[in-house]
């Protein structure tokens, strides 16, 4: 395979590269694209020095799977420049997600889709990403009628510049400048926010009915995932101070009843999730510990004693391997088996 990387200097371009490594996908070779402030810019890739280029149209000549790792702008600038040299495109953004021609692929749920693709497969949010793989298992089982969902979502999340602007910050707090905000929440928005030492009820910029965009994805993608227009997700997504992994908490109502011992039996043998569930010795899923694993880590397991059918359960999964890089490898991997 030849693939491209557009957006090859961000965090999901840098992870996807090394995921790439990881996986020992089959590379003839790799073409590292991003804007042309990048240009020259060198990557290590298995001992081999790869030279950044510019992203232009004419950059995908020969290429077999582009993965766009920038934003919907680029992404929809490009990507139909990539299928039209003959590349599959395997999109990070939400330029194409709820395109009706374009699937929307969590590999262990709805790998079926990728099969009816245009030459563009879209990556599903990164909360969403997470929370369809907590969800699968009880979704077979017993169906899932609701979920509300709070999220405390890492600064990489929101690309290399925040991720900079929360080390300068706590950097700041031991006695080092403290610069102004410009990032986060998000660099769209016409304020920003101190992060370090905070948690931001805002992640992208508020769109209808005062929820966020990010809010919107986790309703409408899940939806998508899932094929099923009658689950219904009620979200709130929050930044915190965390480098990476996106932590959920869920309340699940499902169609049919389900014991916590039975949900524990089903997430224990999900592929993709690991149960990490056992309080007694204070063992539950936390960001700081999984900087490199693809899976999601489930625990808390509870019964919602407030509503018959339903449980608590605390959800953690990288979002830049998982629910993004990791994610698109996996379907790259799809297309290489077919
Ligand atoms: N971060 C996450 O956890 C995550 C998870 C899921 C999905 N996503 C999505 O993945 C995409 C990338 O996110 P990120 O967090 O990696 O962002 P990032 O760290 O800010 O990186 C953005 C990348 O886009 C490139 N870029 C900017 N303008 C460009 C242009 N005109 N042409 C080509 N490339 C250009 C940048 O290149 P330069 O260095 O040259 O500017 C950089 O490589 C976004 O759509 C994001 O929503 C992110």
């Amino acid at each position: 395979m030849r693939v491209a990387i557009v957006g090859a200097t961000g965090v999901v371009g840098q992870t996807l590269l090394g995921v790439l490594s990881e996986r020992n996908f089959p590379l003839r070779e790799v073409r590292l694209l991003a804007s042309g402030r990048s240009i020259g810019k060198q990557y290590e890739y298995k001992g081999e020095s790869l030279v950044v280029a510019e992203a232009l149209p004419e950059a995908f000549l020969g290429i077999d799977i582009a993965f766009f790792c920038a934003s919907g702008e680029v992404a929809r600038a490009l990507a139909p420049c990539a299928v039209r040299a003959g590349a599959v495109v395997i999109d990070n953004s939400s330029a194409y997600r709820m395109d009706d021609n374009v699937p929307l692929i969590v590999p262990e749920v709805n790998a079926a889709e990728i099969g009816r693709h245009c030459g563009i497969i879209a990556n599903p949010n990164c909360s969403t990403v997470i929370m369809a793989m907590a969800l699968k298992p009880l979704y077979d089982a017993v169906g899932v009628k609701r979920v509300v969902v709070s999220t405390y979502q890492a600064v990489s999340g929101a690309g290399i510049e925040a991720v900079e602007e929360l080390k300068e910050q706590v950097a700041a707090f031991n006695g080092g400048p403290l610069k102004a905000a410009k990032i986060l929440p998000t660099a769209a928005a016409k304020k920003h926010y101190q992060i370090a030492f905070n948690v931001i009820p805002q992640v992208d910029l508020f769109a209808e009915h005062g929820y966020t965009k990010e809010e919107w994805k986790m309703v409408y993608e899940t939806r998508k995932i899932f094929g099923d227009d009658t689950l219904q997700v009620s979200p709130t997504t929050v930044r915190v101070p965390v480098m990476w992994c996106h932590s959920l908490a869920l309340n699940v109502e499902t169609h049919r009843p389900l014991t916590v011992d039975r949900a524990r039996e089903l997430l224990a043998v999900a592929p993709g999730v690991v149960l990490l569930d056992d309080t007694d010795n204070q063992i539950y899923p936390m960001p700081i510990d999984f900087p490199d694993r693809d899976e999601v880590f489930v625990g808390r397991l509870r019964q919602d004693f407030s509503l018959p059918n339903a449980l608590n359960m605390w959800v953690v999964g990288n979002q830049l391997r998982k629910g993004a890089a990791s994610n698109a490898v996996q379907i790259a991997e799809f297309l290489v088996k077919k």
